[in-house]
Formats: C-alpha cells, sequence, structure tokens
C-alpha cells in the first residue's frame, strides 16, 4: 500500500544510536600526499582538492529571492575552510515567488548572486570552485482542515456521491466531513487522499494540468537561461538538481508514467532530463562546467533504484556531464504526515532518513552509508568508457573514512555537508596538519529540524562557543549565531 494512503503512518526503523568513528588525522606532510587534498578535473576546470561542500539551504535569501548579507557570509565562510569545490544551495530557476530560498530565474537576480561569486573568491583566496545548484520544483499546498478540504477543495465526483447516498454536492460535503479518516481513506482515491492528509501536491503525473503537461517543453529554456546567468554572475559551474523531490527527479522516477514520452521506460524518463542537459550545454558552451545530481536509489516503493542510477550515470557520462554527484532518497511520497496548517517536508520519512543518516540508524550506520551507490554507478561509467568524476555524500566527517572511499575508487571526490556545516575548516584543518582541532559533526539534525521548519540553518554547537563579548550576527529570535566561529590560528 502506498504510505501515502495510511492514515497513521509511521516509519518503523531498527534504530541503534551508534557511536561517532574514532578519527586519525593526518600530518601536514601525510596530507600533502593524500588522495582527498590531491587535484581533479571537473570538465574544463580543475579542483585544487577532492573536498566538495554540498548544496545546502540555510534560509537566508530575501522573500523575493534575492541575494542578502546573511547569504554571503554563510557562504564566504565555508569559503575560508578552502574546500575545492562548494556549491551554493537549490535554486529556482523560475521567476516566481517561492519564500526565502535563492532564485536566478530573472536578469535581476545576478548583481546579487555576483556579489556572493566576489565574496567566495576573497575568502577563498580563489582557491574553491564555486557551482550553483539550479532546481524546479512543483506547487505544494500546506495540509488543509477538514473543514476546507470538505467544504471547498474536494472536487465532488460520483464515488463521493456512491459512498455517501447524497446527490446533492453541499449534502456530500458535510456528509463526507463527518466521516473518520480510516473510512476517508476507504472513500477517496489516492490523490484526494493525500491532498487531504498531507496537503495537495502536483506530480510529473498530472498531465491534466497544462502546465504539468508542458514542463518538457519549457523546463530545457528556463535552465538554459538560469545557467547563462549564473556564468554571467562569474560561477566557475552548474549543478543541475535532478535529485530528492523535485522535478527533475520525478521524471527519472520509475513512478514517472506520463505517456507523452517523457515517463514509462527508462529511455523516456531520462529524456527530459537530457534535453534539459543539451539546452544548457549550448547556451553555457563546452568550456563550461555542468553537471548534475541525481539519486542513487529513490527508497520508496515502486521508485527507481540503483540499476537505474547506473543506467542513467553512464548516460548522463555519455552526453557529456562534467561531474555526477549521487545522493539517496529525500522524497515526499514517504514523508511523515504534516500538521494542519504545514506543508510536507520530503526528508522526514525513511528515504529522507537516507539521504540525511543520523546516529539513531539501523546496524550498517550513517557513516559513509551511501557510498555503495556511487560506487556502483562509478562501476558502470568507466565500464562505458568513460572519466567522468563520482561525487559521493551521506555522513562523512573523518579523513581515514574520506581517504579510503577514494583509495577503493570507490567515488572520486568526497562531498561532506553537515561535518562542513559543523566546521567550515574541517578540511583545512585536516590538510594543515591540525585535525584535533576539528569540531565534530555529532550527526543528531538539529540543522534539519530548523531547516525542516524554514528557520535559519545553523549549528547547535556553534552556540557553545561563544568568546566573552562577541558581537556576532544572530538567528531572528537572537539566541544562535549565524555562523561558525572563526579558527584563530
Ligand atoms: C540544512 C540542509 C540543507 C540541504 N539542502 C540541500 C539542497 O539545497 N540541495 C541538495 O541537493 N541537498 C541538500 N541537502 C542535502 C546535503 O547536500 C547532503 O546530501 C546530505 O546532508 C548528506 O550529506 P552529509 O551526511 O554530509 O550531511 C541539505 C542538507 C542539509 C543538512
Ligand atoms: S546541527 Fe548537529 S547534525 Fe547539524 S551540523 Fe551541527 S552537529 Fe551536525
Amino acid at each position: 500500500m502506498d504510505a501515502t494512503r495510511q492514515p497513521h503512518q509511521n516509519a518503523t526503523l531498527d534504530v541503534v544510536r551508534h557511536a561517532l568513528p574514532e578519527a586519525h588525522w593526518p600530518t601536514a606532510e601525510e596530507a600533502a600526499s593524500s588522495r582527498l587534498f590531491s587535484s581533479v578535473r571537473l570538465g574544463p576546470i580543475e579542483a585544487r582538492t577532492r573536498t566538495w561542500v554540498p548544496a545546502m539551504v540555510p534560509w537566508r535569501a530575501t522573500e523575493d529571492g534575492e541575494v542578502t548579507r546573511d547569504v554571503i557570509d554563510w557562504y564566504a565562510r565555508f569559503a575560508l575552510g578552502k574546500p575545492g569545490v562548494l556549491v551554493v544551495e537549490a535554486t529556482g530557476v523560475r521567476d516566481v515567488p517561492s519564500g526565502p530560498l535563492l532564485r536566478i530565474g530573472h536578469d535581476r537576480f545576478v548583481p546579487g548572486l555576483r556579489r556572493l561569486v566576489e565574496a567566495v573568491r576573497e575568502a577563498s583566496e580563489g582557491q574553491t570552485r564555486l557551482l550553483i545548484q539550479c532546481i524546479d520544483f512543483l506547487t505544494i499546498k500546506r495540509r488543509p482542515t477538514k473543514e476546507k478540504f470538505f467544504g471547498r477543495y474536494l472536487e465532488i465526483r460520483q464515488h463521493h456521491r456512491d459512498a455517501t447516498g447524497e446527490f446533492d454536492d453541499t449534502a456530500v460535503r458535510s456528509a463526507l466531513a463527518g466521516f473518520d479518516d480510516d473510512r476517508l481513506a476507504r472513500v477517496l482515491t489516492r490523490d484526494e487522499w493525500r491532498d487531504y492528509a498531507f496537503g495537495y501536491r502536483e506530480t510529473v503525473n498530472d498531465t491534466h494540468l497544462p502546465h504539468v503537461a508542458e514542463l518538457p517543453r519549457v523546463l530545457p529554456g528556463l535552465f538554459a537561461d538560469a545557467a547563462a546567468r549564473a556564468r554571467e554572475a562569474g560561477f566557475d559551474g552548474v549543478e543541475l538538481h535532478y535529485a530528492h523531490a523535485y522535478t527533475m527527479a520525478s521524471f527519472l522516477s520509475r513512478r514517472n508514467v506520463r505517456d507523452d514520452g517523457y515517463g514509462g521506460s527508462r529511455d523516456a524518463r531520462i529524456r527530459l532530463p537530457i534535453e534539459v542537459y543539451e539546452a544548457v550545454r549550448a547556451r553555457v558552451g563546452h568550456d563550461y562546467c555542468l553537471g548534475c545530481r541525481f539519486l542513487g536509489d529513490e527508497v520508496i516503493e515502486g521508485g527507481s533504484r540503483i540499476v537505474d542510477a547506473a543506467w542513467y550515470g553512464a548516460r548522463f557520462a555519455e552526453v557529456g556531464m562534467d561531474f555526477l554527484s549521487v545522493s539517496k532518497g529525500g522524497k515526499f511520497e514517504d514523508a511523515k504526515q504534516p500538521k494542519v496548517g504545514e506543508a510536507a517536508y520530503p526528508y522526514t520519512g525513511p528515504s529522507g532518513h537516507e539521504c540525511m543518516p543520523t546516529v539513531r540508524s539501523d546496524a550498517r550506520g550513517p557513516f559513509g552509508r551511501n557510498v555503495p551507490l556511487a560506487a556502483e554507478i562509478r562501476r558502470a561509467v568507466r565500464s562505458a568508457g568513460h572519466t567522468t568524476p563520482v561525487v559521493t555524500a551521506g555522513g562523512i566527517g573523518t579523513f581515514d573514512l574520506a581517504e579510503e572511499i577514494l583509495r577503493r575508487e570507490d567515488a572520486d571526490i568526497i562531498a561532506s555537508a553537515r561535518q562542513t556545516l559543523a566546521d567550515p575548516d574541517w578540511f583545512l584543518k585536516a590538510e594543515r596538519g591540525c585535525g584535533a582541532e576539528v569540531r565534530r559533526c555529532i550527526f543528531t539534525n538539529y540543522c534539519e529540524g530548523l531547516d525542516q521548519k524554514h528557520k535559519q540553518v545553523t549549528c547547535q554547537l556553534w552556540d557553545r562557543d561563544f568568546e566573552d563579548g562577541e558581537d556576532v550576527p544572530r538567528s531572528h529570535d537572537g539566541k544562535r549565531r549565524l555562523t561558525a566561529p572563526q579558527w584563530t590560528r
């Protein structure tokens, strides 16, 4: 049964609390001869090291999607740690209101983004390659009250009349509003149940909606325009967001059953992602870094698995992507039921756990948990004769683990989101032989909880580190510092 049809859905995991792995940090000499701190080519550009900060939304843009001082401070702080690559958060390709998420859907966003690029160049002394993640997403609404849903939103159809024995719409509405959830779960269609119990959400299969039907016509142009702006603003490259709960990932999904040539078979599901890539490539040229982030496994019933992803990876490499960044899960389909008045969040169910695993995990634990997916994709890419670098992420927060993954050739680049949030200097500390000073992420997802509530994302560990009288920018509630403490050395 589809999880979204269950009135009281609850993810059950055989959970154990894992201790952080012991860390053995290298000396500066060992670091200098390590793979992690060796350079890597991403098509036309080279990254100084194989260290990568993947996209993280900090909820610091204006309501109009513009870059703010806080956005600049956020990225400049990561840049001080001089990672090989820093990826700017999921940035919307459309010119539509989307709350405090960055946008790149109009030329007016270019000056702000250019300021961000300049700040990162300066803070990293030109040593960090800066990419921007470009995203499209479909409409999702907050979970309605029962009164609103049955009083106004639900379109009354014959099966509602049959179930209630009423004919007049008003009578049908009030009868349905009187049913309990178990009964409603049986009466409503799958989509109606989802809209009632989780909030209205559009999917790529909703081709009865003209704007969903026309996605293959509009998205290549929107992504191409966005990438051209990224280049104009000075970014070193673009990451197409083909992962998690959003439009492009949904085209790749086995759950995409569109019958317009863009759904059903694997060839049809990858068609739009490749058409988007080709439109972007035609606009930015071959001398610009262009790759994508996609899922090694969707981790939802009926979703794509590693066999699909390995095949997609080889195809993406074949068409000319400059890197492949592999993620996992993060879907709406298994998200927890939101409270009335809140929207579903794609990192609350089992697939969300796989995306950002915590120390409360099954026996395999969270550390390097998703590496096998990257390894399988890399093998498929290499077997097809391509050298495209593969990026892996998920619970990597020690030098030893990163180095082991690279030595085994399971991936070419190590992405670390939460460990770099906890300590933006951690790669640099390891590189300089100061690993003992690393502030280690404890992988309990306080930061992700803030993201879920669309609150300014911070790390709980930063607030333990206030110097006496230190005056630092704080969150709206005044309680949390907005950037990591400086590394003074
Ligand atoms: C606060 C927060 C925001 C995130 N935002 C994005 C995003 O915009 N795009 C994306 O692809 N992944 C996003 N992620 C997922 C991370 O990039 C990464 O894949 C995930 O956290 C697992 O890596 P880690 O174990 O190193 O944290 C986000 C993660 C966090 C914690
Ligand atoms: S809030 Fe917790 S999980 Fe997030 S970066 Fe900090 S220590 Fe890691």
